[in-house]
């Protein structure tokens, strides 16, 4: 793969960066040149991804343990990225969790823990990010990372359908309010992508479906047009793409990263 440098010493900050999704970005962002914050309350994995991270770019990263369901907490880290680097170019909300249960079993305390980090933790990371770059008078971008689950839905879905079509939402209003900084705010909804997050799904599921984790993510692949799920790293091209200057002029969009799963 090739790898043009396009964030030189920018400052990026990925909340969700310690696994998956979250952690294909920050690479990516620090194969680009980029000082990448690793926001996570894995914090051996965040360290481990900031240490990677400083080897790719050949400049400083920093592991900040954040939970994004806790405003001091999303707001200290901040704070520290602004105290070491000064400034905030790019930020990506990855951090997130999946429950799912039939409607009628699904328990209030389950509903309420998606919605807080899904959904909550977006707003809040959103909200501190843009207090930080509305002062700073230039291009920035914020990526929040939804799902094909906010654009369609299943059965035995409902918090995490309902929280990753709040993230769309939220995505425009935010997009509206700091359009006229420069600042980009785009979703991006992935398929199914091979990470931890799908392989707990998978031992979850199939189980109630009579199958092993292994038959149900086969069967699942055959339901994409493209036969396969996503590696992570194609989530983070994309996320890297919307953050960089060629998309400067796309805001509030929820881009299908899904092999053609919602087409489909
Ligand atoms: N993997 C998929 O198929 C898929 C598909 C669509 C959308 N997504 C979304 O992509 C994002 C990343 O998912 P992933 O598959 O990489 O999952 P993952 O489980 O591999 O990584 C999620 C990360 O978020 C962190 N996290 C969880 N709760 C947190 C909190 N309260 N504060 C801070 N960090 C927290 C975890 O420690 C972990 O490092 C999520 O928002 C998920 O909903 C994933």
């Amino acid at each position: 793969m090739y790898i043009i440098k396009r964030y030189e010493d920018r400052v990026v900050a990925v909340t969700g960066g310690a696994k998956g999704i979250g952690k294909a970005c920050c690479l990516r962002f620090a194969e680009e040149g980029a000082k990448v914050a690793v926001m996570d309350l894995a914090m051996d994995a965040a360290a481990g991804v900031a240490a990677e991270c400083e080897r790719r770019s050949g400049r400083p990263a920093l592991a900040l343990r954040c939970n994004v369901t806790e405003a001091a907490s999303v707001d200290a880290a901040f704070g520290a990225i602004t105290q070491a680097w000064g400034s905030l170019d790019v930020v990506v909300a990855s951090a997130g969790i999946y429950s799912g249960q039939p409607l009628v079993e699904v328990p209030l305390d389950a509903w309420q823990k998606v919605i807080d980090v899904d959904l909550t933790g977006v707003f809040l990371t959103n909200k501190a990010a843009a207090a930080i770059m509305m002062t700073q008078h230039c291009g920035a971008a914020i990526i929040n990372i939804s799902s094909m689950a906010g654009k369609t839905s299943w059965p035995a879905s409902a918090q995490y359908s309902a929280a990753k079509s709040g993230v769309i939402g939220l995505t425009r209003s935010v997009a509206m309010e700091l359009a006229p900084y420069s600042i980009t705010v785009n979703a991006v909804c992935p398929g199914n992508t091979m990470t931890e997050m799908v392989e707990g799904v998978a031992q979850t599921i199939a189980g109630r479906d009579g199958l092993s984790a292994s038959e149900w993510l086969k069967l699942r692949s055959q339901d994409c047009p493209m036969k396969r799920f996503a590696l992570p790293e194609e989530i983070a091209g994309v996320v890297a793409f919307l953050a960089s200057p060629d998309a400067a002029y796309i805001t509030g969009q929820a881009i299908e990263v899904d092999g053609g799963m919602v087409m489909a």
